[in-house]
């Protein structure tokens, strides 16, 4: 196991429970989604595991992080094995495609050489080298969530956390995005995607943990979808 929520609440502002009694365990190598309406509590469950949020009650482990004992200086090796993608992209609108991708591996202090032949090599992959000198207003949103991807890709994640990766994208690039993410998932990654999108998560035969009202109401595993659809 990947990732386990024991017992998590999560409160916000003294009385806003937004994550209610979580259990919850993820293996390596999955795919899942996490589905549910805005306001269920999709994104604060994520940002509990790259530990951008701390639970108020309970305990949640990841990979070999604890929420109970990890340090202020262990985020940034946490957050080089997690990676995260978000619905409004959050490039850096004053670098270029390439430069993007390789300021997550400047900021970790790798050697140059080893970033170009890294960035190259996650350019070719997504299929973007023909944009590697263009700025990020002058790419589709979809080539922006691709390189957002390479982005966390570059640092070779054990987990992809992805919080509406399509939510900008039209249906095009949406449906390029998914193979992405199932291609990399194929891969040995580990995913777990929130979505509202009820239409993206009927077509993938994965895991479907429904979320509502900061609670977990449904628990499918992927096999028995794969069955049905
Ligand atoms: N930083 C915050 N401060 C106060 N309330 C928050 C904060 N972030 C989220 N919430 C509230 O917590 C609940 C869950 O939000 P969120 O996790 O963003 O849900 P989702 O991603 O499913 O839309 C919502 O009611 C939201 O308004
Ligand atoms: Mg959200």
């Amino acid at each position: 196991m990947i990732i386990e929520f024991k017992d998590i609440s999560k409160v916000y502002k003294k009385d806003w429970r937004a994550l209610n009694d979580i259990n919850l365990e993820i293996d390596k190598g999955e795919f899942a989604f996490l589905l549910g309406p805005t306001g269920a509590g999709k994104s604060t469950l994520l940002k509990i595991i790259y530990m951008d949020e701390r639970p108020t009650t309970g305990e949640i482990t990841v990979l070999n992080y604890s929420s109970k004992t990890i340090k202020g200086k262990d985020i940034p090796h946490l957050r080089r094995k997690v990676g995260v993608i978000f619905q409004d992209f959050k490039l850096l609108s004053d670098r270029n495609v390439f430069d993007n991708i390789a300021f997550s591996l400047e900021v970790t202090g790798a050697a140059k050489k080893y970033i170009k032949r890294k960035v190259l090599e996650v350019l070719t992959d997504l299929r973007l080298q023909h944009r590697r000198s263009q700025y990020p207003y002058q790419i589709s949103g979809g080539e922006q969530q691709k390189v957002a991807i390479g982005r966390a890709l570059v640092k070779e994640p054990f987990i992809l956390l992805a919080d509406e990766p399509t939510g900008n994208v039209d249906p095009e690039g949406s449906e390029e995005i998914i193979d992405l993410l199932k291609d990399i998932n194929a891969k040995g990654t580990t995913i777990l995607m929130a979505t509202h999108n009820l239409d993206i998560v009927k077509s993938l035969p994965f895991r479907v943990i429904s979320m509502e009202h900061g609670e977990i109401k449904g628990d499918e595993d992927g096999l028995r979808r794969k069955r049905s659809l």
